[in-house]
C-alpha cells in the first residue's frame, strides 16, 4: 500500500491532476464497476489493455526450459462450465466453420499429464462469446470443461475462432478509442488445464492466419502460442468423421510444470 500511494501521489503531481479530472475519474471506475459480474470483468480489461495482467504473468509464470507459456486469462472466464465427454462437439450451436482441435498434455520430462481439467472458451463467427450474447435465454456455448484419461490426450469438435474487438459496450473501450484505436485480438482458442501436482496453466492459442498478431491490444500474443489451424476441403477428419463441408484441425500439445 505504501508503495502504491508513493506512485499513485507522484503520478498525481506529474499530470496535475485536476478536481475535474479526478471526478471524471471516479465517475469512470463507477460506471466500470457496472461492467463486472461472472463472465465479464471490465477491470480485468483494464488491467489487460494497460499490459498489467501480461507483466504479472511474466514476472509469475516464469518460463521452465520447454513448458508451454501462459497468458493473460481474460474477462470471460466462467467458473463451472457445462463439463463434456473427451471427443464431443463443445460448440453448443455457434455460427462457424467446424473445427477439429487435438494433442496430449505432458509434463516436462515428457509424460502425459493423466485426469488434467481442461476449460476451453472461445468466440463464434460473429467474433462474440457466450457472455456476450443472452447467456440466460441460449446458456453456454463454445465453452467447455474436458477431462483427459491417463494418456494426457484431448480432442473435441468446436467452430473456428475469429479475430474480434474489445468489447463495445463498456468503458474499457472508450479508453482505447480515445488513445491507441488499437482494439482488435488475434483469433484464438482459450485453455485453462489444472492437474493435480501441476502448476495451473492459463494460455491461448493463436491462429497463425490471423492479421492482429502484431496488434493484440491486449499484448497477450507469444511466438510459441501461434498454431496452424489447418484449412479442409469435405473429407475424413482425424477422428474418422466424414464432412461434407470445408472444416479446420488444430494439433496442439501442451507442456505443464510441477
Ligand atoms: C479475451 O481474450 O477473451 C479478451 C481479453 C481482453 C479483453 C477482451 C477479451
Ligand atoms: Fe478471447
Amino acid at each position: 500500500m505504501l508503495s502504491l500511494i508513493k506512485h499513485i501521489h507522484s503520478f498525481a503531481k506529474e499530470v496535475k491532476l485536476t478536481s475535474e479530472e479526478w471526478h471524471f475519474a471516479i465517475q469512470y471506475l463507477e460506471e466500470s464497476g457496472k461492467w463486472c459480474m461472472p463472465g465479464r470483468s471490465e477491470f480485468m480489461i483494464f488491467s489487460d489493455a494497460l499490459g498489467l495482467s501480461m507483466l504479472t504473468v511474466t514476472q509469475d509464470y516464469p518460463k521452465p526450459a520447454h513448458a508451454t507459456e501462459a497468458t493473460l486469462v481474460g474477462p470471460f472466464l466462467l467458473e463451472n462450465a457445462p463439463k463434456f465427454a473427451m471427443g464431443s462437439d463443445i460448440s453448443g450451436g455457434a455460427a462457424g466453420t467446424p473445427m477439429h482441435a487435438q494433442g496430449v498434455i505432458r509434463d516436462t520430462e515428457g509424460q502425459p499429464v493423466a485426469h488434467t481439467v481442461i476449460d476451453v472458451w472461445h468466440s463464434d463467427d460473429r467474433g462474440l462469446y457466450d457472455v456476450q450474447d443472452d447467456l440466460e435465454k441460449n446458456g453456454a456455448w463454445a465453452r467447455a470443461e474436458l477431462t483427459t484419461d491417463a494418456d494426457g490426450r484431448y480432442h473435441f469438435w468446436s467452430v473456428l475462432p475469429v479475430d474480434y474487438p474489445i468489447p463495445q459496450d463498456g468503458t474499457a473501450i472508450r479508453m482505447l478509442r480515445a488513445t491507441t484505436n488499437r482494439t482488435m485480438r488475434p483469433a484464438h482458442l482459450h485453455f485453462r488445464l489444472q492437474a493435480p501436482g501441476h502448476r495451473t496453466l492459463v494460455t491461448h492459442i493463436f491462429d497463425k492466419n490471423s492479421e492482429h498478431l502484431n496488434s493484440d491490444a491486449v499484448f497477450g500474443v507469444r511466438p510459441s502460442l501461434i498454431a496452424d489451424f489447418v484449412h479442409h476441403d469435405a473429407g475424413i477428419a482425424p477422428d474418422g468423421k466424414k464432412m461434407d463441408s470445408e472444416f479446420y484441425t488444430l494439433d496442439y500439445d501442451f507442456v505443464m510444470t510441477r
